[in-house]
């Protein structure tokens, strides 16, 4: 088993979105080990996407995701860090496969509804940025 540090992003929480999306998860076989709605301030936006800060759309994004709640999950499944990033589908909408969560929900490369972690390191990180270790089940 592995786990995964996944988002519904302020844009589908907006759209009622958030029911949907949290049914194909369980449907593509996930385990939901921890669910929080949140509202990220615009600095734990800029912590969160570190990573990201010397690029052009750091400041767009951080604006993004502290612009409203979202849902950060614990998600558990075998190779669930690839799994994952499979089911939500092309970082843009628009060159997303048919079928995933990116193509069916999200609007544009910058409202793209979902994240997720990109490899162990990352979900390590991510996963202990916005949960303790007793509120994962
Ligand atoms: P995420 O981290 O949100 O799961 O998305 P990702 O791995 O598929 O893409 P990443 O490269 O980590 O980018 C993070 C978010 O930044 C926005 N972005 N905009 N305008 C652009 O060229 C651009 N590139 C990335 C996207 O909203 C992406 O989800
Ligand atoms: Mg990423």
């Amino acid at each position: 088993m592995e786990r995964t540090f996944a988002i519904i992003k302020p844009d589908a929480v907006r759209k009622k979105l958030a029911g949907p999306i949290l049914t194909r998860i369980e449907e593509a076989g996930f385990l939901v080990r921890g669910l929080r709605m949140i509202q990220m301030s615009r600095r734990e936006a800029e912590g969160f996407y570190h990573v990201h800060r010397e690029r052009p759309f750091f400041g767009g994004l951080t604006d993004f995701m502290s612009s409203g709640p979202s849902l950060v999950m614990c998600l558990e499944a075998p190779d669930a860090i690839r799994k994952w990033r499979e089911l939500m589908g092309a970082t843009d909408p628009s060159k997303a496969a048919p079928g995933t969560l990116r193509k069916d929900f999200g609007a544009s490369i910058d409202n793209n509804a979902t994240h997720g972690s990109d490899a162990p390191e990352t979900a390590a990180f991510e996963l202990g940025y916005f949960f303790r270790g007793m509120e994962l089940s």
